[in-house]
C-alpha cells in the first residue's frame, strides 16, 4: 500500500514499553507528510501508560486533534484508560483487518498498539489502514455507536438483565 494522504492531525502517546515503536511510528508518519504531535513519553524510563493515553484521548475527544494513537506493551492497559474518557471510542488493533473493521463499523478515533506484540512494519501497515479506512456511516452502525453512547451518558452500574 503507497502512503496515505496527509489529511490529518495525530496525537501520539506511549509508556516505555511502547516508546520505541513510537519514535519509529512518528517518523514514519511524519515521512509521510503527516503532523503529529507527540504527548510523550519522550525517553525509555518506565512511566504509566494512563498518563500518556489519557492526555491523547483529551486532544482527541477536545476535537484538538482527528485521530490518536497510543501504545504499552500490548495495547491492553492504553486501550482501556483511553475509553475512560467521554467520547472516544479506542480500539487495539493487531492487524489490518481489525483496524478497518474498527474504522469502518466503530468509527473508533483512537487506535491501541501493542508493541510487545505485533512488529514495526506490521504495526506501520496498520496505521496506514487506519488512517485510509473512513466510516462507513451505515445505520445499523450508527445505531450501535448511538447506544455506546448512552451507555457513556449513563453513569450508574445496575443489575444485568437478560435480553431474551
Ligand atoms: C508495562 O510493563 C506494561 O504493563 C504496559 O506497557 C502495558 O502492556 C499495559 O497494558
Amino acid at each position: 500500500m503507497s502512503n496515505p494522504s496527509p489529511s490529518k492531525r495525530i496525537a501520539l502517546g506511549s509508556d516505555h514499553a511502547g516508546f520505541p515503536l513510537k519514535e519509529w511510528l512518528k517518523g514514519k508518519l511524519e515521512e509521510a507528510g503527516y503532523e503529529c504531535y507527540d504527548f510523550g513519553t519522550h525517553d525509555p524510563q518506565s512511566c504509566d501508560y494512563p498518563d500518556f493515553s489519557a492526555a491523547v484521548a483529551h486532544a482527541v475527544a477536545s476535537g484538538q486533534f482527528d485521530t490518536g494513537i497510543v501504545i504499552c506493551g500490548t495495547g491492553i492497559g492504553s486501550s482501556i484508560a483511553a475509553n475512560k474518557i467521554p467520547g472516544v471510542r479506542c480500539a487495539l488493533c493487531w492487524n489490518e483487518y481489525t483496524a478497518r473493521m474498527a474504522r469502518s463499523h466503530n468509527d473508533a478515533n483512537v487506535l491501541a498498539l501493542g508493541a510487545r506484540v505485533i512488529g514495526s512494519e506490521l504495526a506501520w501497515e496498520i496505521v496506514k489502514v487506519w488512517l485510509e479506512t473512513p466510516f462507513s456511516g451505515e445505520e445499523r452502525h450508527k445505531r450501535r455507536l448511538g447506544k455506546i453512547s448512552a451507555l457513556e451518558n449513563s453513569k450508574t452500574v445496575r443489575e444485568a438483565k437478560t435480553l431474551c
